[in-house]
């Protein structure tokens, strides 16, 4: 083992799976955002935390928020992953201009992604503040999933699974210079 700046042994982390957080505005009018810093917190009932950057629109909306979706995207929205990644919600209606399509959620009023492998609907839990992000943990008190899990429908997270694209970064495999930001 040799020691290493952080960001080289933190770049090992990758591929790593990446969720959406679909959260709405003051309106109710979705935003969407890609996070690669999610995770189950509990099974009974079953909670998903998500870490949000403080300068992300996401991080107020989600602040304020009651309820929100965090999708799994799908391979059909890789294209959608770079957009939503790459934009702010303070600034473009990403909704508007990206690929992406509403469904109509099952509890909660924020809508779910169409053509995501997985849709959770959540109600706000607690929070914490760690460093320059915050964890948001939800509550799930519906899912979602695609009704053909087809190719094209999988979860883009586990598109990146073992093998010798093992290292590479998100931004690499897409062929893009976009740096995750997390
Ligand atoms: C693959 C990928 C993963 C990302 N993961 C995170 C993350 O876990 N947390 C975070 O705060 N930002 C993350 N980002 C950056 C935000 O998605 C990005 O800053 C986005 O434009 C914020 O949108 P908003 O301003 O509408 O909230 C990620 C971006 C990409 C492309």
């Amino acid at each position: 083992m040799k020691r290493v700046p952080l960001g080289e042994a933190v770049a090992r982390k990758f591929p790593e799976s990446v969720v959406f957080i679909v959260a709405p505005d003051e309106e109710g009018d979705p935003n969407v955002m890609p996070a690669g810093w999610s995770m189950f917190t509990s099974n009974d009932p079953l909670m998903i935390a998500v870490s949000v950057g403080f300068p992300r629109y996401t991080h107020g909306l989600l602040e304020a928020a009651e309820e929100y979706v965090v999708a799994f995207p799908s391979a059909a929205q890789k294209a959608d992953v770079v957009f939503c990644g790459s934009n702010s919600g303070a600034d473009v209606d990403k909704i508007g201009e990206s690929g992406l399509s509403l469904a109509d959620p099952a509890v909660v009023s924020t809508p779910i992604l169409e053509d995501a492998a997985a849709c959770f609907e959540c109600r706000s839990g607690p929070s914490l503040e760690t460093g320059d992000h915050t964890i948001f943990a939800g509550e799930v008190v519906a899912a979602h999933v695609s009704e053909t899990y087809d190719e094209r429908l999988k979860n883009l997270g586990r598109e990146w699974g073992d093998g010798p694209e093992r290292f590479k970064t998100l931004s690499e495999l897409l062929g893009s210079t976009l740096s995750p930001q997390s």
